[in-house]
């Protein structure tokens, strides 16, 4: 008898992880490292929510909550959508979980049945096929390429949907693109969505707030709300609120599908940490002023990497309109060598020689689903950036 389990086989670790944990290794050997895999923000989790998090410790809110999350924070939550999504819940709508991933791994692991589908827009995030492989679905990735500016469009979604189809994944902003999609982008995909009564619709909205220029953020079950009885619309005060390690998601959608979600998350963690979910709160309801700081900082870091980076010889680097993060595509040094020989025949081959020989952590684009590309997280400061691209500019220089 196997001592693991066939579902382990199925999956892969995460490779962003990876990366990460290769990168804190090389450093800790005292090697000059420059990390850009991690997908969190540098900033510290503000004051006014790391104050609310101590003040809910003193007041003995350490115990056990309501499993799928404690009645004022799902309030905020569903002020939260009223105000910034004019999407109306109601708190029994409301789930709320260990981080974003764990509310999207509750949602598959209560849906998926053998056979079932699940349509996903590459390059996605790593854990979404992986997740569904692991609630026993079939993943099924449409890549959306370079030319549509990383964006799926209403014709490949059409062909992508078949009767098992069951969900298809939205990710605007994207991770690790960055793409988001406009309001006329999105209405021709709800388009296709309302011609398919069957397929379910899990909007991710992770990087809502990280979004530059004149960019407007719009969500599904916002733009056509004849999807709304079939919407499970998604986020989490991780990257918006600088909280990545508190672990706080939540998502809105129909009260028989939360219910399923909460009997799933009341066999496995119990309930989000009690004390974050006091600190959630505050992020939700306090101040919001600073998330306009925050984003006219990564907007220029965006523009510094983007511009820098179209200066290495062979990548070209679309400028996105969220999140942080750029996808460049390197087929321009594809079949190249390296000074020492080594022969740049994809792009995991590119991140391993870019690693070892100029101490630039970034993730392979075979990871996310589409090829030649990597990811590069822009959330540190200009200077470490500049750094970064200036080596990655030596680095493509030197390669013939
Ligand atoms: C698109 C996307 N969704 C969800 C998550 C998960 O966020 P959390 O840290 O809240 O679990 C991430 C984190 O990287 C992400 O990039």
């Amino acid at each position: 008898m196997a001592f693991l389990s066939d579902t382990l086989a199925r999956v892969k670790p995460s490779p962003t992880i990876a990366v990460t944990t290769k990168a804190q290794a090389l450093k800790a050997e005292g090697k000059d490292v420059i990390g850009l895999g991690a997908g969190e923000p540098d900033f510290d989790t503000p004051e006014n929510i790391r104050e609310a998090a101590k003040r809910a410790i003193d007041a003995g809110k350490t115990r056990y909550t309501a499993v799928d999350g404690i009645p004022e924070l799902k309030a905020a939550i569903c002020a939260k959508f009223l105000r910034e999504n004019g999407l109306t819940y109601t708190p029994q709508q409301v789930s709320v979980g260990t981080g974003g991933k764990q509310i999207l791994y509750n949602a598959l692991m209560a849906t998926l049945n053998p056979g079932d589908e699940v349509i996903i827009p590459a390059p996605y995030w790593v854990s979404y096929p992986d997740m569904v492989l692991l609630a026993g679905g079939t993943p099924v990735p449409v890549v959306a390429g370079i030319e549509t500016a990383f964006k799926l469009t209403p014709a490949q979604l059409e062909a992508a949907i078949t009767p098992k189809t069951k969900w298809f994944i939205f990710n605007s902003p994207s991770n690790p693109t960055g793409a988001g999609y406009t309001r006329d982008e999105l209405k021709g995909l709800t388009e296709v969505l309302m011609r398919h009564p069957q397929v379910w619709v899990m909007s991710d909205d992770m990087y809502e707030h990280l979004v530059f220029d004149d960019f407007k953020f719009c969500t599904p079950a916002e733009v056509e709300p004849g999807l709304y009885d079939r919407t499970l619309t998604c986020n989490g005060v991780s990257k918006a609120y600088a909280m990545t390690g508190w672990r706080i998601g939540y998502a809105a959608g129909p009260v028989s599908l939360i219910k399923a979600m909460g009997t799933i998350q009341s066999q496995s963690t119990s309930n989000p940490c009690s004390v974050s979910q006091y600190a959630a709160l505050e992020a939700l309801s306090g101040p919001q002023e600073f998330l306009a700081d925050w984003r006219r900082v990564f907007q220029g870091r965006r523009d510094l990497v983007v511009s820098m980076l179209n200066q290495a010889k062979g990548i070209r680097c679309p400028k996105p309109e969220g999140a942080f993060y750029v996808y460049p595509d390197i087929a321009g040094v594809i079949g190249k060598a390296t000074p020492s020989g080594t022969v740049i025949s994809n792009d995991e081959v590119f991140a391993t020689a870019l690693l070892e020989e100029t101490g630039v952590a970034v993730v392979f684009g075979a990871a996310f689903g589409l090829s030649p590309n990597f990811r590069v997280s822009y959330a540190t400061s200009d200077e470490v950036l500049r750094e970064a691209c200036a080596r990655i500019q030596s680095f493509c220089a030197s390669l013939v």
